[in-house]
């Protein structure tokens, strides 16, 4: 199926390709907790945030994240730009002159980190680090079928993309350094001709700030904005997707087709009995039109099968997603044992959605008889206790399904990454 595209910035999404990443993060990661802490949307609470500036105005929000640190140091960010699976581009602005490339990108392809004006994006930072995973964790007050990525710009003094407006809800998390943010509601969102990533034209600031490690900054879709590295800096751009309408209806209608059910007799072949030898053999039948009209008029669908193409479509996996299987997967007998002790985790590339009844993982649709429970509180939590997995196990139908998730490389064993 056709992906959506990846959030921000700039331009569009590069081509991406496929092979195991390398794990980074070595520390314990704790699971979601279901408070969000009151600093992280500057006192608010998730519903007043919600209300009050989500997809509606910037907020800026001063040590949202106190003594935060990069999730990746600026070596690793570099090692993991090297790496074919991971998107990233370069943005330089030498001499006056913007300059985009796509990775991979070898530590010798880089400009040194003492020349000024240059930046690295790393897209998608989440699926490859269980830190920068546990970062996008903190902003599940928003459903995840909305969350796209965590992406790590790194950029040398002087550095940015140059002013822009973004199609997505964007946190910016200032992790490194400090940037200056400067932003504007403009209505002229023209653009540069003939650059290749999207400069805005002209650019009227209204506010600015600088942002200093912990600091972050809100933005809804269509704000422009410009941030400039003072001295060099990392930041973490937690982006939220947003399918277009046209897109929607596009995939869904494909959805549909791909079941074979947008027609309803799908092995019918048109018929023309009453077809009358034609002068005018470029013309189209007028019948023809009429009657494909009729099977189009057909096309029927419920919320049911809306419900199952969002939940697939949102809950597939980038194209770049490869999962990791164990390299000796446990038999399921070994792999209770271990789940027993230790519980289970989703796999950070992993998305797990439901709607109602109906359970959606990695682009697929499960059926499940009995009791859901335990899968609704796996899916909202990302992870299950030790404890919890005891009263499951005696259920074969769920530790055999559970031990097949485990061998895709969906599940992890350990409550805790
Ligand atoms: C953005 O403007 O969307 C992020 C760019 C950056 O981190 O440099
Ligand atoms: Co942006």
């Amino acid at each position: 199926m056709p992906r959506r595209p990846a959030h921000h910035p700039a331009e569009a999404a590069s081509t991406r390709n496929s092979s195991p990443a390398s794990e980074l993060s070595t520390q314990p990661i704790r699971p979601l907790s279901p408070d969000v802490p009151t600093a992280l949307l500057g006192n608010l609470s998730p519903s007043q945030f919600m209300r009050r500036y989500w997809q509606k105005k910037p907020l800026l929000i001063r040590q949202a994240m106190p003594n935060i640190e990069a999730p990746l140091s600026r070596d690793q960010l570099f090692a993991l730009a090297d790496q074919d699976e991971v998107e990233a581009r370069l943005i330089t602005h030498f001499r006056n002159k913007w300059q985009l490339e796509h990775g991979p990108f070898a530590p010798d392809e880089l400009p040194s980190v003492t020349q000024r004006a240059w930046t690295l994006l790393v897209q998608g930072v989440d699926l490859h680090d269980d830190r920068a995973r546990a970062l996008l964790d903190r902003f599940r007050f928003v459903p995840d079928a909305r969350l796209d990525d965590l992406m790590i710009s790194y950029a040398s003094d002087g550095g940015g993309v140059g002013p822009h407006f973004d199609s997505y809800d964007v946190f910016l998390l200032q992790v490194k350094g400090k940037r200056r943010w400067r932003i504007s509601a403009q209505k002229d969102l023209t653009l540069q001709a003939g650059l290749p990533l999207k400069v805005l034209q002209n650019f009227e600031p209204e506010e600015e700030w600088v942002l200093e490690p912990g600091d972050m900054l809100y933005l809804p879709p269509h704000i422009a904005h410009d941030g400039t590295a003072e001295g060099e800096c990392m930041t973490c751009s937690i982006g939220f997707r947003a399918p277009s309408e046209g897109e929607l209806a596009a995939q869904f209608l494909y959805y549909l087709a791909e079941r074979g059910e947008a027609a309803g007799k799908a092995g019918a072949l048109y018929r023309d009995p009453r077809q009358s030898a034609v002068e005018r053999p470029a013309e189209l039948p007028p019948a023809l039109v009429e009657r494909v009209g009729a099977i189009l008029a057909r096309i029927k669908w419920n919320e049911q099968d809306i419900a199952s193409f969002l939940g697939t479509y949102l809950s597939e996996p980038k194209p770049s997603v490869v999962f990791d299987p164990p390299h000796r997967p446990l038999n399921e007998a070994r792999f209770i044992g271990a789940a027993r002790k230790s519980g289970l985790r989703l796999d950070r590339k992993t998305n797990l959605l439901y709607e109602s009844r109906f359970f959606f993982v990695n682009g697929e649709e499960i059926s499940l008889d009995g009791t859901k429970k335990w899968l609704f509180d796996f899916a909202n939590q990302r992870c299950m206790s030790a404890k919890r997995f005891v009263t499951l196990s005696h259920d074969s139908s769920v530790t055999a399904r559970l031990h097949e998730w485990y061998c895709a490389g969906w599940i992890q064993v350990g409550e805790l990454a």
